[in-house]
């Protein structure tokens, strides 16, 4: 067989110094790099003892896959997120393709920020909708955008934005979505759940605009420490997908023991786990720590994600295996998954980073920063 058109492709990749292999993950080093903010995904208390009984649900949700407990925890975690209903799926990456692709008819349109994750994009590409982007956090070009648009206008975006770690100007978006009759507001809020608010309800609650979004994307696999997502919106949007959203539909639920941790994560965020408040308290020593160094390009904000730019993938990985080789897991992010030139280690701070290692990665940064020059 004939294989020379995969070779091609991969010896590309080689060349521009973007091939992508599968990491192997030193546990011994000091993490910085998961999306486990909270530090959930260390908890044997999530798992226990279910984890010893781990079974398949054995179908879809619309077949033998369903159970009273994940209906019970849709309910609950909707409640707990202000929402009418909510809707469990095996990933983000199905919840927004799933809601992207059978949202929209094919007279509207679809218009996401253009630094959106690729589920967004891979569910507006599978719509039978017009779409395309914005460009990042510009409320006057998606205004423009919108003007000019047809039909139903379904507007995306992250609350936090998972390479760049910033946030959406959500208030903004309120205010021109009420300005429109046929505007509807999507935003996923992954990387703010657990991550703002009190109780980790995200950036929406946070400024208490649950009632101006159409759907609002919770996910499991972050700051939960588990695995899913949820997608919160109206009981009629819940009947909805159940009756269109094919990621949801065509696949098998999650077993029961994951939905259980689940549960048992959000039973920590309703009661104000302190691992909420030591994460804020965390980034905001980073962001001290790190506005201190002048060798240090780094862009904070308020988000658990710092990014520190530094152009070029040779140069980016070389950073990311000198803070290696320090103990720290610390990873680069390359071109092609951001724009040439925007090259970044992303560094994520978690509730369990001591101030000791974050001084000491900092110092480490330098260094490499300093090398670099
Ligand atoms: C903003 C955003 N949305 C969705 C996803 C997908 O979530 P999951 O990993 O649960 O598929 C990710 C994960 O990288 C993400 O960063």
């Amino acid at each position: 067989m004939n294989l020379g058109f995969l070779s091609n492709r991969l010896e590309k990749r080689k060349a521009e110094n973007s091939f992508r292999f599968l990491s192997s993950n030193d546990k011994s080093a000091i993490d910085f790099a998961s999306n486990d903010y909270l530090g959930f995904a260390r908890l044997s208390s999530l798992w226990e003892p279910e984890a010893l009984q781990k079974y398949g649900s054995t179908g879809s949700r619309l077949l033998t896959g369903n159970s009273r407990i994940t209906e019970d925890t849709e309910a609950f975690i909707a409640s707990f997120h202000k929402a009418e209903a909510g809707l469990i799926y095996n990933s983000g990456y199905d919840a927004n393709t799933g809601l992207f692709s059978c949202i929209a008819s094919k007279d509207d349109t679809i218009i996401f920020d253009e630094y959106s994750h690729s589920s967004i994009k891979d569910g507006a590409r599978l719509s039978p909708a017009k779409h395309f982007v914005f460009r990042h956090n510009d409320l006057s070009d998606l205004e423009a955008k919108i003007s000019r648009a047809s039909g139903k206008v379904f507007v995306g975006v992250e609350s936090v934005y998972s390479m760049d770690g910033d946030l959406a100007d959500l208030k903004g978006l309120v205010a021109i979505s009420r300005k429109y009759e046929n505007v509807y507001l999507i935003v996923d809020e992954a990387h703010a759940t657990g991550v703002f608010g009190d109780r980790g309800e995200g950036l929406v609650q946070a400024f208490g605009l649950e009632n101006d979004f159409l759907a609002r994307i919770h996910t499991f696999g972050k700051a939960i420490g588990c695995q899913g997502a949820i997608v919160l919106g109206s009981h009629l949007l819940r009947d909805y997908l159940i009756n269109f959203s094919r990621s949801f539909i065509y696949t098998t639920a999650l077993p029961i023991p994951d939905i259980i941790a689940v549960k048992r994560a959000y039973d920590l965020m309703d009661i104000r786990d302190r691992s909420i408040s030591l994460l804020r308290e965390r980034i905001d020593y980073f962001k001290n720590k790190s506005g201190q160094l002048s060798a240090f390009n780094v862009q904070p904000n308020e988000s658990a994600i710092q990014v520190v730019l530094i152009p070029g993938n040779e140069k980016v990985k070389k950073a990311a295996g000198h803070s290696q080789s320090g103990g720290f897991d610390v990873r680069p992010v390359l071109s092609p998954t951001v724009p040439a030139g925007m090259e970044r280690l992303r560094i994520c701070i978690h509730a369990f980073n001591t101030e000791k290692e974050i001084d000491r990665l900092v110092e480490r940064l330098n260094d490499a920063f300093e090398s670099l020059r």
